[in-house]
């Protein structure tokens, strides 16, 4: 067990570190504080062995104010390993700084912080590729999309999580023959404790790919904690190729956390000017964001046969993005496959729209390899 001591003051980004801390087995958070002094005072009688310092302390744009705490640290105990937390904007070379050990980049994965933390390097699980389907604008086919791309790639031999990240009037149970009182997101311990429910609460969906729920009643959502989402996928995709979450449109802390857990975002758009605008804008907040360089996002375009004023190469000049896919309008597939509650790759495979989700399948599966 390794030691770690946060120190932190902004609450919302303590939390976000306390619960990545929480799932690695290996460690064991000695406190958080957001007072540099206390911590100080910590750090000299506690003698952690690792520490990690939020580099813009006190609420600077510099990392001034951290590495003055960082050599009181230093003083107060030689052995502890230190640790500045940084945004992408922001680079700090730790080689430069006698002071800094390491340096961990927010948002941040679970690998990069077991590699910052040095632990876990030979025990550590192989992981899955999470990918939000997301789109901006509504009913662009989300649900649609995920449902029966998370069951083409089960059916391809892989092993498939499917999330509903929608947690308010989330519509996979809905669109899955699932039985009234399959249990859901809110049936899970929070934090660390997930780990052990996580298998009872999946639901066995079509082909074997495992479901996990949105909450079947709508005050249910309340329950339910940004860091927990972000937690579940990065526990699923411990034991699973891919994980693929329904992610609602609005960005809420919701869709937020589950953006930020993602390894890759499958942005829906169609030929339409309107959404491809929409698009631009997320794709702007997720700049802003930090994901720039560090996130690929790709385009699928959905009823990519209806002409509708922009052309494919407009559409990736527009949003600086490839397009990985091309999926056809097809109603009556589409709506035989929602009235049989049954995902129309399985009851319609020859189908064209069949075949372009498993294009983009293994369009996918490629891009991985990369
Ligand atoms: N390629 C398609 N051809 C025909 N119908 C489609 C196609 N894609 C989606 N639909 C239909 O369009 C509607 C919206 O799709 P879907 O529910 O998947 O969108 P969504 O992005 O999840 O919406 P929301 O934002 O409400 O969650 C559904 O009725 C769906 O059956
Ligand atoms: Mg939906």
């Amino acid at each position: 067990m390794k030691r770690v001591l946060l120190i932190e003051d902004l609450p919302q980004v303590a939390q976000h570190l306390q619960s990545m801390l929480a799932r690695e087995k290996e460690i064991e958070v000695a406190g958080v504080q957001s007072d540099p002094a206390a911590a100080v005072a910590q750090i000299a009688t506690e003698k952690p062995d690792i520490v990690m310092l939020d580099g813009f302390l006190g609420g600077k744009q510099d990392f001034s104010v951290a590495l003055d705490v960082a050599k009181r640290i230093r003083a107060a105990s030689a052995g502890t390993r230190i640790i500045v937390v940084t945004v992408p904007q922001k680079g700090l070379d730790p080689k430069a700084e006698a002071t800094v050990d390491a340096v961990f980049v927010l948002p941040g994965g679970a690998n990069e912080l077991a590699q910052v933390l040095g632990v876990g390097k030979a025990a550590r699980p192989q992981n899955g590729l999470m990918i939000a389907v997301y789109s901006p604008k509504g009913g662009t086919g989300k649900t649609t999309l995920a449902v029966n791309l998370a069951t083409v790639l089960r059916r391809q031999g892989k092993s498939v999580a499917l999330m509903d990240g929608v947690m308010q009037f989330g519509s996979v149970r809905h669109v899955l023959q699932v039985p009234p009182a399959t249990r859901s997101f809110v049936d899970l311990p929070t934090a660390g404790a997930m780990r052990t429910s996580l298998a009872e609460v999946l639901w066995e969906g079509p082909s074997g790919v495992h479901v996990l729920l949105a909450p079947g009643k709508a005050e249910e959502v309340d329950l339910i904690q940004g860091g927990d989402i972000g937690n579940a996928m990065s526990m699923l995709a411990e034991s699973h190729d891919y994980v693929i979450v329904d992610t609602p449109s609005r960005l809420t802390e919701d869709a937020l956390a589950i953006l930020d857990a993602a390894n890759l975002i499958l942005m829906i758009v169609t030929y339409m000017n309107a959404t491809v605008a929409q698009a631009r804008s997320a794709i702007d907040t997720f700049e802003a964001l930090g994901y720039k360089g560090q996130k690929p996002i790709l385009l699928v375009v959905n009823q990519a046969d209806t002409a509708s004023g922009m052309s494919k190469n407009a559409v990736e000049h527009a949003l600086n993005l490839p397009i990985i896919g091309e999926i056809p309008t097809d109603w009556k597939t589409v709506s035989d496959s929602l009235n049989k509650q049954q995902p129309f790759v399985i009851g319609a495979p020859q189908s064209p729209i069949s075949r372009s989700v498993e294009a983009l399948a293994h369009g996918l599966v490629t891009q991985q390899r990369k």
